[in-house]
């Protein structure tokens, strides 16, 4: 049992007090520390002015679709002065996934991470000495409300965060008039084994993490266990997990670990630089150590922040683990017959203002750039959550999401990427608005091929499936090509993830069995994606049994209040 009480307070940084919205008071907010087989019930109190819902990422919510905290989708916020009692089940899955608010952008501040522990108490790696969570994050000094609704109506690259964070700190690259913000500090004992459980749950960016002088091995993502491989650098896409090992097996000394983000390189719209680092502390340097004896910790080289080949390399390296006994019990069907087939192309383009059918485009302010899936910008219900209206079967005009785009062209030409009157872009960006969702049978077995494209920005797009973790079974640079790259899937030994990185100018192959029924929303992870509408709901139909049927949603269930 968890109390939730969320409230704005005033945190200082960067000489500024800033009110943000946060859980407890605390930025991160609490940990949600879980047996697998609990049941987890968070108690939430909304002390804040805005309507907010919590969305436990990553957490199967079998038969708990009410549960999942998606805001419009599977349910109206909370709104202030009232309560919800969130209860689900922390089954089948251990490891790292973490909680935060799904309406707008608060979830800047609303979020922390969730712990899931085997309950055998053994993990299928050496038991480490101490687990240490490390929350990649952004700290913000702007209305985030504000933030979201820029980019849903086109959005500007002005709207950045101020600093990046680990665990809640700036760290010591920024200052208050030369005063440096504090570092997040793990102090360790040589030789032993610490579990960093990685989250990223900043708003904007992919991060890279390395720690000066200490080799990592991966051995999870996303709450399922990898082959373990050793690494120095670490990729987390934006709302990934990764759970590493760090052995303190370096001279006794400091020494910085960083996070730095990274942006594919110009003609994309360039942000700032963002990187936090923070220390890692042997206890008792010897006073006479050797090398240590500058004040400065040695900071790690990190890959260069226009790089984007070391994430596709990092996350082509993942395989699931094998366990005892075999596989994963879903591998043996989703190696047989596809149900459902969907090729869906992930990226922008543009909308007439005023509803208009035709206008000037390429950044004239006639239109404005959204981005889509499949050419169709994702519209939020505004009355009605789309797992209500389809329980009650009413209240909300939804369309299928279409399972191609309307024409192919050359997805990746990087050609695409400069708005400018009569580009190359133009005669691609009519983009319509609509809430889709496309539906499936119980038990259907489901490959979705995500494509980036070029259209506008050429970024990677970390895609995040609500209410199930599928497969990923490949990736690759260019235009997919299925009478080629089918020949590359791993039906071996694929990772089980709920988040997968879609590389830039590249694409990815997942598969998944529709077995949990409800409404769930599959969406980019970052912020600004999503808001500008590369989104989407999938709709997953009730079985035959009891233990196979949606429950009716819990009496408490927040009303919409527009
Ligand atoms: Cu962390 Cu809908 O996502």
């Amino acid at each position: 049992h968890h109390p939730f009480f969320v409230s704005q307070v005033r945190m200082r940084h960067l000489c500024n007090d800033t009110l943000v919205t946060v859980v407890n008071g605390q930025f991160p907010g609490p940990a949600l520390e879980a047996t697998e087989g609990d049941t987890v019930v968070v108690h939430l109190v909304n002390q804040s002015p805005y309507g907010i819902t919590i969305h436990w990422h990553g957490v199967k919510q079998r038969l708990t679709c009410w549960a999942d905290g998606a805001g419009m989708i599977t349910q109206c916020p909370i709104q202030p002065n009232t309560t919800f009692t969130y209860r689900f089940d922390v089954s089948g899955q251990e490891g790292t996934l973490w909680w935060h608010s799904h309406v707008s952008a608060l979830r800047a501040t609303l979020h922390g991470i969730i712990v899931i522990r085997p309950r055998s108490g053994t993990y299928p790696f050496p038991k480490p000495d101490v687990e240490v969570p490390v929350i990649i994050g952004e700290w913000w000094q702007r209305d985030l409300i504000k933030v979201d609704k820029n980019f849903s109506i086109g959005g500007s690259f002005d709207d950045n965060p101020a600093a990046a964070t680990i665990n809640g700190k700036l760290g010591d690259l920024y200052n208050c008039s030369g005063v440096a913000e504090d570092n997040f500090v793990l102090d360790v004992e040589p030789g032993k084994t610490y579990l960093l459980r990685l989250v990223n749950a900043a708003l904007f960016s992919e991060y890279y993490f390395k720690v000066a002088g200490h080799k990592l091995t991966v051995v999870g993502a996303d709450a399922s266990y990898l082959r373990p491989f050793t690494t120095e650098v670490v990729a987390v896409a934006a709302g990934e997990t990764i759970d590493v090992l760090m052995v303190a097996d370096a001279p006794p000394c400091r020494y910085y670990m960083a996070a730095l983000a990274n942006q594919p390189p110009v003609p994309d719209p360039q942000i700032p630089v963002f990187i936090s680092r923070g220390v890692v502390q042997y206890n008792n340097i010897p006073s006479d150590a050797q090398n240590c004896t500058e004040k400065s910790p040695l900071m790690p080289e990190m890959p260069d922040q226009h790089d984007t080949i070391t994430t596709f390399y990092f996350h082509g390296n993942l395989t699931g683990l094998q366990q005892p006994g075999g596989g994963h019990p879903l591998l043996p069907q989703v190696r047989g017959r596809v149900d459902e087939r969907l090729f869906l192309t992930l990226g922008k383009g543009s909308m007439c203002t005023h509803n208009k059918t035709s206008c000037k485009r390429g950044g004239s302010n006639e239109s404005f750039e959204v981005a889509y899936i499949n050419n169709v910008s994702f519209h939020l219900p505004e009355t009605t959550a789309v797992l209500e209206a389809r329980y009650y079967g009413s209240g909300v005009a939804v369309e299928q999401l279409p399972s191609m785009p309307p024409r192919a062209f050359n997805f990746t030409d990087t050609a695409l990427i400069p708005v400018v009157p009569g580009g190359k872009m133009e005669e691609l960006e009519p983009t319509r608005k609509a809430t889709t969702t496309r539906r499936f049978a119980h038990n259907a077995t489901v490959e979705v091929v995500f494509q980036s494209t070029a259209t506008m920005q050429s970024d990677s797009n970390p895609m995040h499936l609500h209410g199930h973790d599928f497969f990923v079974l490949a990736q690759g640079h260019g235009n997919y090509d299925a009478g080629r790259d089918v020949r590359s899937y791993n039906l071996v030994d694929p990772p089980m993830k709920n988040t997968v990185q879609v590389p830039r100018l590249g694409w990815a192959a997942i598969r998944f069995v529709a077995d949990n029924p409800g409404a769930w929303f599959l969406h980019c992870h970052f912020e600004f994606h999503i808001a500008m509408g590369m989104a989407t709901v999938f709709e997953v139909d009730s079985g035959p049994t009891l233990e196979t049927t949606l429950p009716p949603p819990p009496s408490d269930l927040p009303k919409c209040t527009r």
